[in-house]
């Protein structure tokens, strides 16, 4: 099987192109980083990956567990398995946690033709998860990330990636902004939940965060394609010089 196969990928804005024929292999259970200097096309990169539509692919294809997904939208993804975890979580008033999660991993269980979980067993799950993460059973009550601080936000993210357990998550600067404390949260939460099965696509500018991680692969990207790839020292390289090497 296939896991991720993006095989020369041409994507634009507006007319400008900002993926420029670009490639990547990524197979189950590897953990990938992309660095690269802003508007490189990163984040357009992460977007055209979950299904966000306002992208203008222009050719190329992207493989993922034998499906093409350029031919599903952004929740068919999801429920393949697709995660983007975004650097600024956004705040749903009204909208609970618990139901929230409850009805998303049933979804996805329902797509996998899995049997559903009720939801006593689900919340029993919940609070397992929950006590691992150090989130406390009152912010399970609470409406999604709103009056969340900094911290908790992204512990509640690292909650859902460990409830939904998608195949493959990407990272989008999810490290930027964040204090030593919360990137702690990050980064353990992924130590905690990567297992062979899963990957990852983590972008940084950070080689700390990198340092954490330990990615099997760093890939440099610049002007829409990736110039460079190699393993962590190649994260060290950009630490010490920049990019005005790559
Ligand atoms: N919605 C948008 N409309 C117009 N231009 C955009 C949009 N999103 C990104 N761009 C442009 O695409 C280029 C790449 O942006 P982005 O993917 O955000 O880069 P990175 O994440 O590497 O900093 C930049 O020149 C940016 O201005
Ligand atoms: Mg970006």
């Amino acid at each position: 099987m296939i896991f991720l196969n993006i095989n020369n990928l041409n994507v634009s804005i507006d007319g400008k192109k900002i993926i420029d024929n670009f490639n990547l292999n990524i197979n189950q259970g590897e953990i990938h980083a992309i660095m690269g200097p802003n508007g490189s096309g990163k984040s357009t990169l992460a977007n055209v990956l979950a299904g966000n539509e306002d992208y203008e692919i222009i050719s190329g294809k992207i493989i993922f567990k034998d499906h093409n997904l350029l031919d599903l939208n952004i929740e068919e993804r999801a429920k393949l398995g697709i995660f983007l975890a975004f650097q600024y979580p956004v705040e749903i008033p009204g909208v609970n946690i618990t139901p929230f999660l409850h009805a998303s991993l049933n979804s996805k269980l329902k797509n996998q033709k899995k049997e559903e979980i009720d939801s006593l067993s689900f919340a029993k799950l919940l609070r397992k998860k929950a006590e691992e993460l150090s989130i406390s059973s009152d912010m399970l009550k609470r409406s999604i990330n709103t009056g969340f601080s900094g911290g908790e936000k992204k512990r509640y993210e690292i909650l859902q990636m460990s409830v939904l357990n998608p195949e493959f998550t990407i990272f989008d600067e999810t490290d930027s902004g964040l204090d030593v404390d919360a990137l702690k949260i990050v980064t353990e939460g992924i130590n905690k939940f990567k297992n062979k099965n899963n990957s990852y696509l983590i972008i940084t500018h950070y080689q700390k965060l990198l340092d954490y991680i330990k990615p099997d692969f760093v890939h440099v990207m610049r002007n829409g394609k990736i110039v460079k790839s190699g393993n962590i020292s190649l994260a060290s390289e950009i630490e010490k010089s920049g990019y005005k090497n790559f």
